[in-house]
């Protein structure tokens, strides 16, 4: 039997456009095993939150999961219905999305939603347990947050109360969806120190999802760079960090080492990403790319294992298959 916490197997998923259908995350593969931190990364639109937002289903009712399965501890879990969905929520996967306006109710107070937590799940949650665990996330007077309403709070306080939520009742799955973009820099590593220490003390699998190497750097051990809706590589960090194959991570890296190294002008990557009304069956990084060729443009590449990493590029497929 499987024993990784969550396996998403070839996911597709999208919405509805003007009648049609709009495919935005195309055949995704990703698993996290027991105990594992890892990380996706990618430019914006690329599809990171579609695709996590599809695991925990809340108020995305939007999106349309077309193919694939995602299992949850080898339960499929794209099928539950809201109640069976519910069950989960919290308990079984935390999600701190990065709009924690999708995961609070603005009516009620803090503390109330904790409650609520405790009652869905039928578990008892102290009024010491949520000052605990508010303190925990690095907010100072947790007393008086907890009975304000959650549209008082300002964004990087009100994502920081749900970051308490998902922690609460120790869920074996939590899901950071750019944890640390809201919040100031002086805050930013105790956060990361947070999600470290539950998962070294509690053994909490997480998925964390940003556009900073560095998060991705300090937390995960295996990153999956996504563009265009795919996966365009997957490996372990130091790998792709010191020797990165796609050259979509090439150019990724590149930009981060000017902003690192203070240099005059940063380096910026040419282009911007293609929007998925104008997905293609090509290469999606093929408009960008200095080192495209004819074979870019023939269908999607596969992804394929390299050097220990997974990679889809045509310069690490042979030429008779990338024909075929
Ligand atoms: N509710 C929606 N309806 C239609 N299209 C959507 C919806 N939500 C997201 N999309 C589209 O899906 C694609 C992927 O979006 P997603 O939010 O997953 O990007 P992301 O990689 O998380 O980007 P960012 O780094 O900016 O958060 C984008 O092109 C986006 O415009
Ligand atoms: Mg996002």
């Amino acid at each position: 039997m499987n024993k990784n916490i969550l396996d998403i197997n070839n996911i597709n998923l999208g919405f509805q456009l003007d009648g049609k259908f709009m495919e935005v995350v195309r055949g995704v593969d990703l698993y996290v095993a027991p105990h594992e931190i890892i990380g996706i990364l990618g430019e914006s639109g690329s599809g990171k939150s579609v695709t996590v937002k599809s695991i925990f289903r809340i108020n995305e009712e939007e999106i349309i999961i077309q193919g694939g399965e995602i299992l949850f501890r080898n339960q499929e879990i794209t099928k539950l219905n809201e109640k069976e969905m519910t069950n989960l929520r919290f308990k079984e996967i935390a999600y701190i999305p990065q709009n924690p306006s999708d995961a609070l109710n603005p009516y009620q107070t803090i503390k109330k939603q904790f409650f609520e937590l405790s009652k869905i799940h039928k578990t008892k949650i102290s009024l010491e347990q949520i000052v605990r665990a508010l303190s925990d996330v690095g907010i100072e007077n947790p007393e008086t947050i907890m009975n304000m309403y959650a549209y008082q709070l300002s964004g990087g306080l009100a994502q920081r109360v749900v970051f308490a939520m998902s922690i609460i009742l120790e869920p074996p799955l939590i899901i950071a969806d750019e944890p640390t973009s809201a919040i100031d820099a002086s805050l930013k590593k105790n956060i990361l120190d947070l999600l470290k220490k539950i998962n070294h003390e509690k053994g909490i699998s997480i998925i964390v999802i940003t556009h900073d190497f560095d998060v991705i750097k300090y937390l995960a051990n295996r990153v999956y760079v996504m563009y265009g809706g795919l996966v365009l590589e997957e490996g372990k960090i130091d790998g792709v960090i010191n020797n990165p194959l796609h050259p979509y991570t090439v150019e990724l890296i590149k930009c981060v080492e000017s902003i690192e190294n203070n240099e005059e002008r940063f380096y910026s990557m040419e282009g911007t990403p293609e929007n998925p009304l104008n997905f293609r069956n090509t290469c999606p990084f093929l408009n960008r790319c200095s080192e495209r060729n004819s074979l870019c443009e023939i269908k999607i590449p596969e992804l394929v294992e390299f050097n220990d990493h997974l990679v889809r590029c045509v310069k690490y497929i042979k030429e008779s298959d990338a024909n075929e």
